[in-house]
């Protein structure tokens, strides 16, 4: 079975959307805890796979879900006790007073049922959203993804504001006024939003920004905006598909390490370490309201065997530290990455939080302009070629993204900080 010969199937039988990373096809087969393996068993490290949030195949998330699959799996519309104490386990974690779970399989399912919900509960219809946003699929949260289509399309409900990108927005790190200033443009975009006919329903915050980054705001930028929306009668959603379950090092979730307590949060990627389960959960009163006028049922979402997998997820977390690990290990790949930006003019900025940076890849330290995509996707192969996996993000495609799973160990960190190393000096020659 050679490569050629898959993608000329791929391309015979599935549609054009689906693409490569790097130059040459990864084809992987298997793999076990931050490690996978491609045909040819060679091994690589994983820097990118959040999803398998626990490492890949996790024994005691695969033998869960395999004795609740050979057991029962049937949907929400039963008693069970499974799903139940999923539920309970969340909100056990959950932030301020969300106390209310709905079980989707998505995350763009849990965002669109978010902003149902907001529109519902506010009356309102107006949406706000980071530029180059990205929040799901669904004919909703597409409009509220700015990264997937052209600006002309966007709907008049939709305000869009500045990322704060402290070091490629328009003002920067070393600006101590930088908060309030992207805090004043998302003002602006609010009034226009106000004289286009629309007051917020709610703003829809990705608290990592993770298609522009990922960033670290300001805190008085996020406190700031959850307040400005509030006061015009919007609530705040906060996305954390990204920046939840722990991968910020410093708590379950990144709202709690910006202090403020959202309305609805949506969870989904990391919940099951591979197995689609995500999350909209928020309080009760807003769930009430909601409920007395809408029904929601998910066919697939919190079925038994899925809840069996999120509660063994949840578990092997908290049972193996990993909350500990992703601000230690963290902390030591961060330190690297910080000493790489030393040796390498390319490396514009290192951003992130515990397992979560991104290395944005400029042409010219001078003007920041950014590396472009094929360079990008070439930086991408020659790390592979080193035995390392990382993706990349950004506004332009210009951020070198590592984000694995969160048993990522030290040793793993130095095989990627000096894959990172040898592709860049390889890259400068
Ligand atoms: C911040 C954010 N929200 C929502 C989604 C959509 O989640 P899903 O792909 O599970 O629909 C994604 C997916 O990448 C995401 O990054």
């Amino acid at each position: 079975m050679n490569e050629q010969n898959l993608l000329a199937r791929r391309k015979a039988a599935l549609g054009p959307t689906y693409q490569n990373f790097y130059d040459e096809p990864l084809h992987l087969v298997r793999g076990a805890g931050t490690s996978l393996w491609d045909v040819n068993d060679r091994q690589y490290i994983d820097c990118y796979n959040n999803v398998v949030s626990v490492g890949h195949c996790h024994p005691r998330v695969v033998e869960a879900l395999c004795k609740q699959a050979a057991t029962l799996n049937t949907h929400t519309r039963y008693l069970h006790a499974g799903i139940i104490e999923l539920g309970e386990m969340l909100v056990e974690r959950l932030p301020g007073d969300i106390d209310t779970c709905i079980f989707t399989c998505t995350g763009s399912e849990a965002n669109d049922l978010a902003t149902q919900i907001a529109r519902h509960v506010t009356g309102n219809q107006g949406m706000v959203v980071t530029e180059a946003s990205y929040h799901g699929v669904s004919e909703l949260t597409r409009r509220l993804s700015t990264d997937s289509y052209p600006p002309q399309d966007r709907p008049d409900w939709l305000a869009v504001i500045e990322p704060p990108n402290l070091y490629r927005g328009p003002y920067h790190r070393d600006d101590t006024q930088a908060g309030k200033k992207y805090l004043e443009l998302a003002r602006q975009e609010l009034d226009n939003l106000e004289q286009r006919g629309h007051k917020p329903a709610a703003v829809m915050i990705d608290l990592v920004w993770d298609s522009n980054g990922p960033l670290v705001a300001p805190d008085e930028y996020v406190l700031g905006l959850c307040e400005e929306v509030r006061k015009r009668g919007g609530i705040v959603i906060a996305d954390e598909v990204q920046s939840g379950y722990c991968r910020s090092g410093k708590d379950w979730w990144t709202c709690n390490v910006y202090g403020f307590k959202p309305d609805i949060l949506t969870c989904g990627k990391p919940m099951g370490a591979g197995h689609p389960l995500a999350l909209m959960a928020t309080t009760r009163e807003i769930a009430d309201d909601y409920s007395q006028t809408y029904h929601y049922f998910n066919t697939f979402g919190g079925n038994p065997v899925s809840a069996a997998v999120g509660k063994a997820v949840i578990e092997v977390i908290e049972d193996e530290g990993l909350l500990q690990n992703a601000a230690s290990t963290g902390a030591y790949l961060e330190s690297g990455l910080r000493e790489l930006a030393e040796n390498h003019a390319c490396i514009g900025d290192v951003q992130g939080r515990g397992l979560f940076w991104g290395l944005d890849m400029v042409t010219d330290p001078a003007t920041r302009k950014p590396m472009s995509e094929a360079q990008m996707r070439h930086l991408g192969s020659l790390i592979v070629e080193q035995g390392v996996i990382t993706g990349t993000s950004g506004r332009y495609g210009q951020v070198l993204k590592l984000r694995p799973p969160l048993p990522f160990s030290r040793s793993d960190a130095d095989v990627t900080l000096n894959a990172i190393d040898v592709a860049l000096t390889r890259l400068a020659r």
